[in-house]
């Protein structure tokens, strides 16, 4: 059981959460985020990254595709064995044999799931798949029922949901959730939508689809056109329950919607979506840090949340106003997702900000001295563009014995 947490409690949000159920973060780091081109992970690695997100608290941990390779079977059933609060989730396609995989690989799971799926969309259907209509959704009930043979908790997603046509959804949809699918997930899979669509197509399936009260409604966003996270947003707004997305947005392509950036949507802006996740926000920086570091793949500086830049701030005028309250230029609170807010001492840097943390540093200043050592830094930053720790502390030994030597 978790509660939602407020930034200095951890009693449930305020508003109406319970009218509007809380939404349920599905992690595929270790799936989708694994097929990240230049992201590969070893087992440990996958174990290790594992048991975080079991600490970042998700609801649903997809471990891998089990059916395409010796090493994801391992993987997933290693995170089968080692996790116990999450579900544990394996991806098939709608064949026997990938699903009878998927179940050898999250049985010995305390909460399995198996997570099945075949596209929808016209395109997908007559190009890649060669079927008809009739046959993929007599194909889809076919192993969503024979998947239930296993596993209470099936998971069907409609590939590629956002390019086929809303009518043909909702007919697979009621179809899947008669044969027991317990999630229905409307995936991006091309990052095409935009989210006023997006949002709308996710209406059109909880409005149209009779038995939709039977199953969760879930998404999957990718980020090829940047709209990852604001579809998700979206879908969120019109009763999906369930976000799938993976730590740092890795992901096929331009990689899945953020799962950080989604939590601290919900969670700053609470009011608005009236409603909130059970993540541990302080896990999300170490969590960031461990799968970049794993993956060799490096967070964008300018990410949103957990970028290197997300809480620095370098103008003069932002600086003064964060020393004088941090709610001036900071929405959230770095320590919220277990980080510390830092000020760049910069060109732009003014008095107040050095005189911080020249005092972080053990070096009290004021009145003239203060006036010096600023203006010394500025002449720094001009020629180097950031003063590092070091020039800052030279430069306050020179003004401490007044003698004027060079820095280096
Ligand atoms: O992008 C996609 O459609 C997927 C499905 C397998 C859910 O990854
Ligand atoms: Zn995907």
């Amino acid at each position: 059981m978790c509660f939602l947490r407020t930034q200095t409690s951890v009693g449930p949000v305020a508003g109406n959460f319970k009218s509007h159920g809380r939404v349920r973060i599905f992690d595929t780091t270790l799936r989708d985020g694994e097929q990240s081109p230049g992201a590969t992970l070893t087992h440990g690695e996958k174990i290790e990254i594992a048991q975080k997100l079991e600490s970042l608290n998700v609801d649903v941990i997809e471990a891998g595709f089990p059916i395409a390779s010796q090493d994801d079977f391992k993987a997933v059933k290693a995170v089968s064995q080692t996790v116990r609060k999450p579900i544990v989730c394996g991806l098939a396609r709608t064949l026997e044999k990938d699903i009878e995989k998927a179940w050898q690989a999250v049985q010995s799971a305390k909460k399995p799931r198996i997570h099945t799926f075949i596209a929808t969309s016209q395109i997908h259907m007559k190009h890649k798949l060669k079927m008809s209509k009739a046959a993929v959704k007599k194909q889809a009930v076919e192993m969503v029922g024979f998947a239930k043979n296993f596993c209470e908790d099936i998971e069907f997603s409609a590939e590629d949901a956002s390019r086929s046509s809303p009518e043909f959804l909702c007919e697979i949809f009621e179809a899947v959730i008669n044969a027991g699918a317990t999630t229905i997930n409307i995936p991006d899979t091309v990052g095409y939508s935009q989210p006023n669509e997006f949002g709308r197509l996710v209406r059109h399936v909880k409005e149209n689809v009779p038995n939709i009260e039977a199953a969760a409604i879930s998404v999957h966003c990718h980020d090829d056109l940047g709209m990852a996270v604001a579809n998700s947003m979206a879908a969120i707004m019109n009763g999906a329950r369930q976000v799938e997305c993976t730590i740092n947005g890795l992901g096929e392509r331009a990689g899945n919607a953020s799962l950080e950036e989604i939590a601290m949507n919900l969670f700053t802006r609470k009011e608005f979506f009236e409603t909130g996740t059970c993540i541990n926000f302080k896990e999300i920086y170490p969590a960031s840090k461990m799968v970049s570091n794993f993956t060799g793949i490096a967070v964008q500086r300018n990410k949103a949340i957990v970028g290197e830049n997300a809480f620095a701030h370098e103008a003069g005028v932002h600086q003064h106003g964060m020393l004088a309250d941090s709610r001036t230029y900071e929405i959230m609170k770095p320590e919220t997702i277990g980080k510390i807010s830092k000020l760049v001492l910069g060109k732009h840097s003014g008095k107040h900000a050095t005189k911080a943390v020249l005092e972080e540093m053990g070096f009290f200043f004021s009145g003239e001295e203060l006036d010096a050592v600023t203006a010394r830094i500025k002449q720094v930053a001009d020629v180097k563009k950031s003063v590092r720790k070091r020039d800052i502390v030279a430069i306050a030994n020179e003004i401490v014995k007044g003698n004027k030597n060079e820095v280096i």
